[in-house]
Parts: C-alpha cells; sequence; structure tokens
C-alpha cells in the first residue's frame, strides 16, 4: 500500500505538466508542501450575520489552546486576503471559527463559505488563553468578542466543575447574540457558571466608564480574574477601570484581545512612490494607506497576520525612504529596518523588499 511520500516521490516523476502539488492535492485536497489548507467539514449558522465554520486541517497545524486564534486566507478576485479569526471550538477538539460579517472577507466567509471548500491556513497563536489555575473568572464580551471566550467557556466549564466563571455578553438583540442558546444551556447544567446577556436595544450601552454597573451585575469583580473581548470602545474603557482599580491596588488582572485598531495618523498626511522591489511594482500611495493594503491593493502577495500591529507578521524590510506609524504618527526610515506594513504609511517614497 502506497503511504503519502511514496506518492509524493511518483508525482514529482508523473506529473509533467502539472506541478506535483497539484496532483497530490487532487487525492487529498489539504495536502501542500508550501502551504498550510484546511477542508471545510461543516458550516453552521449562529445569527443572521455569523456562520460557525468547522475545518479539518492538514500537515503543519498544531492543536490550539482555548482562546488562541489563526489566520484564514480567502481568494477575491485573484488575490489572496489573510485576516485572523479566534478559534471558537474547545481545545482538544476540531477548530472552527465563528465569522461576523462586517466587511469583504468576512462577507465571503460568511455568505459563501460551502462543505468540501478549502481555507488557507497558519497555526494557531496567541496568548488570549486561560491560566494555568483558573479559580474565579470574568469574562466581559459583546458582539463578536465572545468567540474566543466562547472556547474558553467550552473548554473549561464541562472539564472544570470547581472553576467559578461568570459571564456578561452584551450584544444589540437576542437574535444577533452568538451562542446565547448554548451559553443558557450551560448555565443551567454547571451551577459555577453564571451568564449575563447585556441587550444594549433594550437597556443602551453596558457602561464600563465607572464601575457601577459592573458593581450591581458581579459585586466581586475586582477578585476575579478578568478576560474582555470587544470593539475598540468597550475594552479601552474596561482597560480605563482595571488601570484606575490598580492604582488602587484593587483589582485582579485583566486580559484583553483586541480584533481592530483605530489608526489614528490616516488623515492628510502626504504619501509617496511606492516600490515593491521584489515583485517589480510601482505604486503611488496615499500617506494614510497602510502598506499592507497598499500592496494587495496591487495584487502583491503581501504578508500579514492580525493588520493591527500586535503579531508583526507582516515585518518587511524596508530599503530606503521613510514610513509613517499610523498609530502614533512617527516617521522613521533606517535601511534595513523591519516595518509592520498593516500600520506603516509611506512618507515620502518608500523602496520595500517585497
Ligand atoms: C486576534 C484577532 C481575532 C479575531 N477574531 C475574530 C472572530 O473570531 N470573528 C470575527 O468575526 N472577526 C474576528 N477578527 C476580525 C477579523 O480579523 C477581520 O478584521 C474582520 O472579519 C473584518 O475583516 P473584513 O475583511 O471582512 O473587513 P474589512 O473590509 O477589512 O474591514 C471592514 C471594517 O470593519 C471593521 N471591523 C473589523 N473587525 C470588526 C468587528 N469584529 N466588528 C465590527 N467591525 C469590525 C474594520 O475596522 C473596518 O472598518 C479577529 C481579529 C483579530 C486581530
Ligand atoms: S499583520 Fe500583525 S503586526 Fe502587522
Amino acid at each position: 500500500m502506497f503511504n503519502f511520500r511514496s506518492l509524493a516521490r511518483i508525482a514529482s516523476v508523473l506529473t509533467t505538466p502539472l506541478a506535483p502539488e497539484d496532483v497530490l492535492a487532487l487525492f487529498n485536497p489539504v495536502y501542500s508542501s508550501r502551504q498550510l489548507r484546511g477542508v471545510v467539514t461543516r458550516v453552521v449558522q449562529e445569527t443572521a450575520q455569523s456562520v460557525t465554520i468547522f475545518f479539518r486541517p492538514g500537515r503543519g497545524w498544531h492543536a490550539h489552546l482555548a482562546g488562541q486564534w489563526a489566520r484564514i486566507g480567502v481568494e477575491l478576485n485573484g488575490v489572496r486576503h489573510w485576516r485572523s479569526y479566534s478559534l471558537s471550538a474547545p481545545a482538544g477538539q476540531d477548530p472552527a471559527i465563528t465569522v461576523t460579517d462586517v466587511g469583504s472577507v468576512s462577507r465571503v466567509l460568511v455568505r459563501e463559505t460551502k462543505v468540501g471548500d478549502i481555507l488557507f491556513l497558519a497555526p494557531p497563536q496567541g496568548d488570549f488563553v486561560l491560566p494555568e489555575h483558573p479559580r474565579s473568572l470574568l469574562m466581559l464580551t459583546a458582539g463578536s468578542g465572545i468567540t474566543p471566550v466562547m472556547s474558553m467557556i467550552r473548554t473549561l466549564v464541562p472539564g472544570r466543575p470547581d472553576a467559578d466563571v461568570v459571564l456578561i455578553h452584551s450584544s444589540r438583540g437576542e437574535d444577533d447574540s452568538i451562542f446565547r442558546e448554548e451559553l443558557f444551556e450551560l448555565a443551567d447544567q454547571f451551577p459555577s457558571f453564571r451568564v449575563v446577556q447585556w441587550q444594549t436595544g433594550g437597556r443602551g450601552r453596558l457602561s464600563l466608564a465607572t464601575p457601577a454597573e459592573l458593581e450591581r451585575i458581579c459585586p466581586d469583580w475586582q477578585d476575579r480574574t478578568a478576560y474582555a473581548c470587544g470593539p475598540e470602545s468597550f475594552l479601552d474603557d474596561a482597560e480605563a477601570l482595571w488601570n484606575q482599580a490598580a492604582q488602587e491596588a484593587t483589582a485582579g488582572s485583566l486580559t484583553i484581545e483586541r480584533f481592530h485598531a483605530e489608526l489614528k495618523g490616516r488623515d492628510g498626511s502626504e504619501g509617496g512612490l511606492v516600490i515593491f522591489e521584489t515583485s517589480d511594482r510601482e505604486v503611488m500611495a496615499d500617506g494614510g494607506v497602510p502598506l499592507l493594503d497598499v500592496g494587495e491593493d496591487a495584487g502583491i502577495l503581501m504578508p500579514s497576520g492580525c493588520r493591527m500591529g500586535i503579531c508583526h507578521s507582516c515585518l518587511t524590510p524596508l530599503l530606503s525612504g521613510s514610513v509613517r506609524d499610523l498609530r502614533t504618527g512617527e516617521v522613521r526610515g533606517e535601511p534595513g529596518e523591519l516595518i509592520q506594513t498593516c500600520v506603516s504609511a509611506a512618507a515620502g517614497p518608500v523602496n520595500l523588499k517585497l
């Protein structure tokens, strides 16, 4: 009987004009020696705007920790775009992502993914993970920010009846509250897990600007190890509240996962001609547009991950010129310096090794 390695050797001899890679992919669609892939095994509609996509990854993947995320590549008009998605499945089970339709890539994933489709993948990463010895936890989530926390809850709650977990989840209404039924079922089944669903449609926003709401919902919030994931303003308020409590030495730790970052220095700055040296392309770039977007729009294969300056997957050598950090407005340009293309824009002519 042939194993996959013998098949690969035979394919390399017999496959002209197809590349061995392509022939092997006919036998096993997740096979690729160059690019990790996964095949979609199930798609579950969660709300009108979101789906969970289960997939079977190929070689090169490793098991995820609850709360981690993976990069997913999707081809749009012949260009592969990478986005990061938290793995919503519990640790130790087949991976799944839960995607909400908010833009170009998520729309394709939510509206068009079918069983049998191939996803381009990068292995799980991230340090938004459960503590080694979880005792009393507070999870604060809003919208699609529930996804990494759902993986934590699914992993922890059924397996550790002594873990005391309070989840406060905010959504617009019942219909767009992802995992709502499952969360209530878990809370019924495991008394040490408490869920508070906060619907902004009826009650207005959950305010974290002061501790008042939190004290009312979860009086011992300061004694708990906290995790938060949701929109920028929600996380900024949570961070400020915990920082304030830390000054008074009253609160436990808060770990935050951000899905996107506000790039402040986007308007009004002068850009320049960007030369992508390896790809032999030149593009005029606006001074407010990340070089990652400039390259992708020009059809250049750009390395990327989080797209918000945290993962360093997009680091690229600057051969010459100056770039502006869109988070801080700082301009710099040492030849040979590695720049994060997702948060850097051209500040005059730029030459990149891409
Ligand atoms: C570590 C990490 C984990 C993530 N996990 C998930 C996840 O589990 N599920 C998920 O749906 N997304 C998740 N995201 C966001 C995801 O990577 C994409 O940014 C998102 O799907 C939008 O991509 P797009 O191409 O559809 O939209 P784009 O066309 O790139 O952007 C459209 C607009 O939507 C904004 N936006 C981005 N994300 C959100 C959001 N979640 N809610 C509202 N507006 C948003 C962008 O700022 C932009 O203005 C995660 C991001 C990171 C960095
Ligand atoms: S893509 Fe993550 S830092 Fe740039």
